[in-house]
């Protein structure tokens, strides 16, 4: 729990008072605002140990003599001398997040910088959204030791003078619906493919439309079959778990253009018949990390209640095995609006799910912009490595939007091309395409195939295969599944205009 608080930090009595520095210029110890801590501070500055560098930490344990401060511990963080920005709060509410789990400690107090300048909401929202972030942990299915037991961080206090609580509280506010919702993310794929199956999916999507005030509707596997679903039966169909097309619909009533969000949720993507090899496949209940963004955004929007859009989220969600009715290489299937595909390798099987759902979406919801977001090719993580999540799309202006959302949200994109060119390599000779386009450029060629199925409508694409899991290791970013793009899609319905 984080709240905002204008009691004075020498009233705190918990485990760690926080407060933050910027690394001088010159020659000279960092600055605090308060003048006791500030001897402490020019005390261990001349022994070289607090120079305020970015995510630097000093742990001060103050002694009965040492009055105005009755916390347990004092932590110094450095922000070092670079200009400040969102990323850096974020950060360092990571830092101090995992040495509060460290220290066992359940009591925070963090003096907010005001005397920087920086918006004081935007410091309280990321602060907030690296403490939540940064202090994850899943521990449900691994018997505690007996020392680890019950560690969590209980009551987190961020002070500010009066004038500024209204702007904390609402940061505080956006910080904690973002974090919790990478936290949603991180606990779905966290769970194994025998539980997080297509039916969880669905349970998780009429869950939080009975929370939030949101319509949710199941699209089942006899309804897919009148439908033609071809992509999604067709993925499914080695599986013993029926496939679900979960729909969640936020509507503000009023005549406002409408954004549909599609989330790739195959819950456990062994390949099929094109079977990937051992190494790593146990990763691939990952696969599923773009339906659970876009559900976890879905959350948020509830919540928020934007009034300027309404959002319609699509999540197909299967499962992808090799059994005696899975899809063979050479298969030709039908997709949802009647385009043919010759499916030669049954491991690029995201795309087929997607495009039913992005045709299906589109046809039906007329929606003004589309965003997926997926766990789409391998070739993401060759072209852009685990820094970066590719972005491909056919309207500038929302390439542009989702790039500044990404940005806000710490989690940056890179933009690839789509062009003629690349559609050569998916034609088929007895199809209307094939599902692969060879090795070349096989993450432009992916987003090129579910081009096919979004018409003229302004759509991007995230393939987030590179940074779903594996992530650039930050101080709220730990080991496993990071969480990404929820933060991103609740940043570009926010900052929709
Ligand atoms: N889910 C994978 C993509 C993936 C690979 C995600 C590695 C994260 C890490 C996807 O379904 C897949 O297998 N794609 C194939 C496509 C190929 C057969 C054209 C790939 O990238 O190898
Ligand atoms: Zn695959
Ligand atoms: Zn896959």
């Amino acid at each position: 729990m984080i709240v905002v608080s204008n009691k004075k930090p020498s009233q705190f009595t918990g485990d760690i008072l926080v407060y933050f520095v910027r690394q001088s210029e010159k020659k000279r110890a960092p600055v605090c605002s308060d003048k006791l801590v500030q001897e402490r501070i020019d005390h261990a500055f001349e022994l070289g140990d607090c120079l305020g560098k970015k995510e630097e930490c000093l742990l001060i344990y103050p002694e009965r003599v040492f009055d105005g401060v009755r916390a347990k511990r004092l932590l110094i963080v450095g922000l070092g001398k670079d200009e400040l920005n969102r990323e850096l709060f974020r950060r360092a509410g990571g830092v101090i997040a995992l040495k509060a789990l460290a220290l066992k400690a359940e009591k925070l107090f963090l003096v907010v910088p005001e005397e920087l300048s920086f918006p004081v909401g935007d410091m309280a929202e990321c602060l907030s959204e690296g403490l939540i972030l940064g202090s994850y942990q899943f521990k449900k299915y691994k018997k505690e030791e007996e020392d680890e037991k019950g560690i969590e961080i209980k009551r987190i206090g961020l002070y500010v003078n009066d004038a500024s609580m209204v702007h904390a509280r609402k940061g505080v506010k956006r910080g904690l619906a973002a974090g919790n919702a990478g936290v949603a993310v991180r606990d779905m794929a966290n769970e194994p493919g025998n539980v997080w199956t297509p039916q969880a999916f669905a349970d998780f999507g009429e869950k939080i439309a009975r929370e939030g005030d949101l319509a949710c509707r199941i699209i089942e596997k006899e309804e897919m079959q009148q439908l033609k679903m071809g992509g999604i039966l067709g993925v499914s169909q080695g599986s013993a778990l029926p496939p679900k097309l979960v729909v969640l619909e936020y509507r503000t009533g009023k005549n406002v253009p409408t954004l549909l969000l599609v989330g790739k949720g195959l819950t456990f993507d062994s390949g099929g018949i094109s079977l990937k090899s051992g190494d790593g496949m146990g990763d691939m209940k990952y696969d599923m990390c773009g339906g659970a963004a876009v559900m976890a955004a879905m959350q948020v929007i509830a919540e928020e209640k934007p009034g300027r859009l309404d959002v319609v989220a699509l999540v197909p969600a299967a499962e992808n095995l090799p059994s005696s009715t899975a899809l063979k290489p050479g298969d030709i299937i039908r997709q949802y609006g009647g385009k043919t595909v010759e499916v030669l390798n049954t491991d690029a099987e995201g795309r087929l799910i997607l495009a039913d759902a992005l045709a299906y979406g589109v046809e039906h919801y007329k929606p003004d912009a589309v965003v997926d977001v997926a766990t789409l090719t391998g070739a993401v993580i060759i072209g852009l490595g685990h820094h970066r999540t590719g972005l491909l799309a056919n309207n500038d202006e929302l390439a542009e939007n989702v790039l500044a959302a990404g940005e806000r949200a710490g989690e940056p994109l890179w933009r690839l091309p789509l062009a003629e060119e690349y559609k050569e390599q998916l034609k088929s000779k007895i199809a209307d395409l094939k599902n692969i386009g060879g090795r070349a450029g096989g993450t432009i060629t992916a987003a090129t195939f579910l081009q096919e199925f979004v018409g003229n409508t302004p759509w991007a694409h995230l393939d987030i295969a590179g940074t779903a899991w594996n992530y650039t290791e930050k101080s709220y970013i730990p080991k496993g599944p990071s969480g990404i793009a929820a933060r991103t899609l609740i940043e570009l319905v926010r900052s929709w205009r």
